[in-house]
């Protein structure tokens, strides 16, 4: 008991009171976080996973690789824990084939046409991964990075700070860019994402975390009807490899229209695109700060979760490239449109785009994005 007071005075948990816990069984559920091993990557590197328990009651599951969530319960309309993120059951599973389940996205997340961008008068060439295009900064981008991390327990408030450094020149990027995104828990069952990124090179940044949703559960079938709002009333076109167009586009009288609450599954057979299904940006409303960008409830369970950001962007993609080959946790098979993902962001192709917010991080400045996942049952 002393041990977990100035743990979380400190506002660090050692790997010392994993262990306490362990054999305590019963306070394994006791608001804190917990560190164990997950497995080895082929070189060797040890990668852990950290155990988030919320004053909420939430639990989150966090591996060191890729900053990525491989779990995430929440409590449906009767208070039963359920685990919301798809996933697989080990390292193997996320280092072989993922479709980017739960990590974190960067040094430039979503698409670069041709991966070639021109910044103060020098091209760069960066690795083709998606068709002809740059995909989630490469072939291999932080989803598949080693992350430092320090667990958070402040004030009830449960977390873990990742960091990363990517030096000049990974994946064709100018500048060392030191990233910390930061992971929390509070009383609210509001998971919150912290990122910041400084840099020595003039660089594009654009970071976004990718967890698949199904809030009936990761393991209960597709989405489709889920109720959506998006809180834009304009997104952004694209051609047939998803690059856009350079126009904004009014959602008015298209399948792209959330701007009240809609089954997914509601018009999405009317998407002319292969495969079928949404897979587009959408430009959030203007405001300032921390504001609601979209809100996703789910009838069967009562689950609900709403979307906060400081961003100008958001991509729903709906699963779209899942095919049932995709083994998940516990054996579950992740069909199409087995879950949906909101990735706040700015817009895609930025760094061509002269119209769209700019993602250009300037030396001696502070890249800065915060994004809430808020997490209740419906009313
Ligand atoms: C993003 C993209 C999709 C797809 C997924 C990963 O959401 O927009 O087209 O590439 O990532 O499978």
């Amino acid at each position: 008991m002393r041990t977990l007071l100035l743990c979380s005075l400190l506002g660090i948990l050692s790997v010392g009171l994993v262990e306490a816990q362990d054999k305590k069984g019963p306070t394994a559920a006791k608001v804190g976080v917990t560190k164990a091993p997950y497995g080895k990557l082929a070189d060797g590197t040890e990668i852990d996973q950290y155990t988030l328990t919320g004053a909420g009651g939430a639990i989150m599951k966090v591996i060191t690789y890729g900053g990525i969530v491989t779990e995430l319960k929440v409590p449906d309309k009767d208070g039963k824990l359920g685990d919301v993120c798809l996933g697989f059951d080990n390292l193997e599973g996320y280092v072989k084939s993922s479709p980017y389940f739960g990590c974190i996205t960067g040094r430039v997340a979503n698409r670069i046409a041709n991966g070639k961008f021109t910044l103060d008068g020098k091209e760069y060439q960066l690795a083709k991964n998606n068709g002809p295009n740059h995909l989630h900064g490469g072939l291999s981008g932080f989803d598949k990075k080693v992350w430092k991390a320090d667990p958070i327990n402040l004030k009830g408030v449960v977390g873990l700070q990742l960091k990363y450094t990517s030096k000049d020149g990974e994946e064709g990027y100018p500048g060392n860019l030191n990233v910390v995104v930061t992971y929390s828990l509070n009383e609210k069952n509001e998971w919150r994402i912290q990122y910041t990124a400084t840099t020595d090179k003039a660089t594009p940044v654009n970071l976004t975390q990718h967890a698949y949703f199904n809030l009936a559960g990761h393991d209960s079938g597709d989405i489709l009807d889920h109720q959506l709002m998006i809180a834009a009333d304009q997104y952004t076109p694209t051609d047939k490899n998803l690059i856009p167009t350079g126009k904004l586009e009014s959602v008015k009288d298209t399948p792209f229209d959330f701007t009240t609450a809609t089954t997914i599954g509601k018009r999405i057979k009317e998407i002319k695109a292969d495969p079928v299904g949404y897979d587009l940006n959408y430009v959030l409303r203007e405001g300032k700060g921390l504001r609601l960008a979209a809100r996703v409830t789910d009838p069967k369970s009562g689950r609900v979760m709403e979307v906060l950001t400081t961003e100008p962007g958001i991509q729903l993609y709906t699963g779209n490239f899942l095919d049932g080959k995709t083994k998940g946790k516990g054996g579950a098979t992740y069909k199409q449109y087995g879950g949906f993902c909101l990735e706040t962001q700015h817009f895609p192709d930025s760094i061509n785009q002269k119209n769209f917010p700019s993602i250009v991080l300037q030396p001696g400045k502070t890249y800065e994005q915060t994004t809430v996942y808020a997490f209740s049952i419906q009313k």
